[in-house]
């Protein structure tokens, strides 16, 4: 038996860590986990912590030429406050990579209608 299980794992894990990372699978996750709470899965907004936070329409492409790609990433990495200093989005740069950054980039351009 435990000459059938150890093989089985390993082949599993070697599995898991060379499967390749898909960098647009990992942007809609991060997303759904991070970001629609308030941007909406959608990226329209209609949550309660997106109305308190008084989030726009990222499907409306009128906002989404309001901000640049490079805007974008700043905010994403330092968040964003209020003229009173009052947090309305998280900064992320201690929980993605430039890379996870800019493929959600990438993912709010895709929300446009
Ligand atoms: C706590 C609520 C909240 C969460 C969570 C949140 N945001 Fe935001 N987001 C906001 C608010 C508020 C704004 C600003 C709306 C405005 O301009 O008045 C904003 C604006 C943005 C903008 C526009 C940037 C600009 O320069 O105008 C982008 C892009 C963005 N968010 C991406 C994200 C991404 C990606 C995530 C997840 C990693 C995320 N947000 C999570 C609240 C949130």
């Amino acid at each position: 038996m435990k000459m059938l299980v150890i093989p089985t794992i390993a082949a599993a894990a070697l599995l898991a860590g060379a499967a390749p990372r898909l960098a647009a699978a990992d942007a809609k996750d991060n997303w759904t986990k991070n970001c629609a709470s308030c941007h909406g899965p959608d990226g329209a907004g209609h949550t309660k912590a997106g109305r308190m936070a008084q989030v726009k329409d990222m499907t409306d492409a009128k906002y989404q030429g309001a901000f640049t790609d490079e805007q974008a990433v700043k905010q994403i990495k330092e968040g964003f406050k209020d003229s009173t200093g009052k947090e309305r989005m998280k900064a992320f740069a201690d929980k993605f990579t430039d890379d996870e950054v800019k493929g959600l980039v990438a993912y709010v351009r895709s929300l446009k209608h």
